[in-house]
């Protein structure tokens, strides 16, 4: 199943050429991706998913893992032909799996560095999107299932996020969020004044706190866990209206 474009600004849907008629703005599909923001200000996590021989390597391996965890749990919830949307997905492991599966699978991601790896890396079959998580080119209830891991942390404005991951789900639908957990071993997050690649650091959540944004968001919580040797801690949403 495929989903039309909106525009992000307006959220009218695009024509076949991604044009708003109602901004004059085109966007555009390059390089096997769809591009909704400007390469200039993505600098910061282009570089971060810069690749760096043997420390990316065991680092690639050890996220494989944590996806492989979390996708079985995602699973649970998603319907056999569902569509799912991972935003801030960086190179989309998890999509890239669900893809794998026959899911109709979107990813993405603000910086073009981590979906090129999607593309090459994993051969990836998911659709990928550059785009702002806080302004997506999707139309309001269109996701059955809204996912993101590891990314929440480091936004000033995670409930902003966590909006608009709500708007683009369907009622019904659902939407997790997994963050580092303060009480696992990314605590040490807390104690650095900065990090490697500029770009480790970042809120940690307890359970509690996690809730609390989902039920901000106005989202029914519907499950938690601790996942990846409890580094992390994720919360399973359900748009009820
Ligand atoms: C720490 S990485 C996590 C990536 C992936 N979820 C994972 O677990 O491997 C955070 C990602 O969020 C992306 N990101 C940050 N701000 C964003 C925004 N406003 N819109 C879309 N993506 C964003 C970054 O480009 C980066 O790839
Ligand atoms: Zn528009």
């Amino acid at each position: 199943m495929t989903i039309q474009f909106s525009c992000p600004t307006c959220l009218k849907e695009l024509d076949e050429g991604l044009k708003c008629a109602s901004c004059k703005v085109s966007y555009s599909f390059k390089e096997g991706m769809y591009k909704f923001v400007e390469e200039k200000d993505t600098h910061t996590w282009d570089t971060y998913w810069k690749r760096i021989p043997v420390y990316d390597t065991v680092l690639d391996f050890l996220r494989k893992i944590m996806n492989l965890q979390l996708r079985r749990y995602l699973k649970k919830f998603l319907p056999v032909s569902g569509v799912a949307l991972e935003p801030g997905g960086g190179s989309a492991y998890v999509s890239a799996l669900l893809a794998e599966q026959g899911f109709s699978s979107y990813a993405l991601d603000y910086a073009s560095a981590p979906l090129m790896l999607a593309q090459k890396q994993l051969q990836s079959r998911a659709v990928l999107v550059q785009g702002d998580m806080f302004h997506m080119p999707f139309s309001e209830g269109v996701f059955d299932l809204t996912f993101n891991n590891s990314t929440l942390e480091h936004l000033s404005n995670p409930l902003d996020a966590l909006n608009e991951m709500k708007r683009v789900t369907r009622k019904g639908g659902y939407v997790f969020v997994g963050v580092p957990f303060t009480y696992g071993p990314l605590c040490v997050y807390k104690l650095k004044k900065s990090s490697f690649k500029g770009a480790w650091d970042g809120t940690t959540y307890d359970r509690a706190g996690l809730k609390k944004l989902f039920s901000d968001a106005g989202l029914e919580i519907v499950g938690s866990r601790t996942f990846f040797f409890s580094c992390f801690v994720g919360v399973m949403g359900r748009k009820v209206d």
